[in-house]
């Protein structure tokens, strides 16, 4: 019995990575059709938009890729001695394109006092964008006055770090609540694989630190990333690049 609900759930696994592969693999398709087309009619305009869908979905293909590597694996976080005010940055730099095209306002308060601390920087790049990427998508819903803001926090006497991610969006009903963190749970169809909280929770929880969440239906939601800071010691490493 237990064998059989294990092997139902692989199942169910991967035929929801399929379905999430198979829709990006339309859109590569479909933007290479377009390609073609923009080719054959010289036509530049064409080529750039049919370019533009496959950048997209190899981004999906690639972000689907490293999130589920995350998931699948126990792993130590690849520490090294770096500015969480900069990993924070990059994001919100990353994500600004997508804020602008969809008309939200993406704000970014840096911490003002930020020492140098020891954590994994791209593990935390990739949960902060997995729920700076959310909030946008939440905001969106917002027609025309989304907001996301985003702040970083150092406090010294807990010696603990915070990422605060706000929006403006619909909110998470009570009962969506339970299910929040689990694999493969999204509300948004084709579009959303359900990995980004998942997998931003495990990197917290990897660090020592935990992932909160309040939200308010018809108000919006805060995400809040919080994990211990710590100070390098002389023997740390310093990340590069
Ligand atoms: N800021 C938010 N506001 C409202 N709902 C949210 C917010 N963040 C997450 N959710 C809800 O939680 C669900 C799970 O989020 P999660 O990031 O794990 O998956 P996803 O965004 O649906 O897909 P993926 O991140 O894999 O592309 C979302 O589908 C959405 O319903
Ligand atoms: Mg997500």
């Amino acid at each position: 019995m237990v064998r059989a609900e294990r092997l139902a759930a692989v199942g169910q696994t991967i035929a929801t990575l399929s379905h999430h592969i198979k829709n990006i693999l339309q859109g590569i398709r479909g933007g290479s059709y377009l390609i073609e087309m923009g080719l054959t009619d010289h036509d530049e305009t064409v080529v750039g938009k049919g370019w533009k869908i496959v950048e997209k979905n190899q981004n999906k293909i690639s972000s689907l890729v490293m999130d589920m590597l995350t998931f699948s694996k126990e792993r130590e976080p690849d520490l090294s001695t770096a500015d969480l005010n900069r990993v924070v940055a990059d994001v919100v730099e990353l994500m600004q394109t997508r804020a602008d095209d969809l008309d939200i306002e993406l704000r970014w308060y840096p911490a003002e006092q930020m020492p140098n601390l020891v954590f994994d920087p791209e593990g935390i790049h990739r949960a902060v964008l997995n729920v700076v990427t959310n909030a946008i998508d939440a905001a969106s819903e917002n027609e025309g006055s989304g907001r996301v803001d985003v702040r970083s926090e150092f406090d010294a006497d807990e010696m603990l770090v915070r990422i605060t991610v706000d929006d403006n969006g619909p909110g998470i009903p009570p009962e969506q609540m339970d299910d929040l963190f689990s694999p493969f749970v999204s509300s948004k169809k084709g579009r959303g694989t359900g990995l980004g909280l998942p997998v931003s929770q495990k990197i917290l929880s990897e660090h020592g630190g935990r992932t909160l969440v309040h939200s308010e239906v018809g108000r919006g939601s805060r995400f809040t990333l919080e994990l211990p800071g710590v100070v390098p010691q002389p023997s740390s490493p310093t990340a590069t690049g």
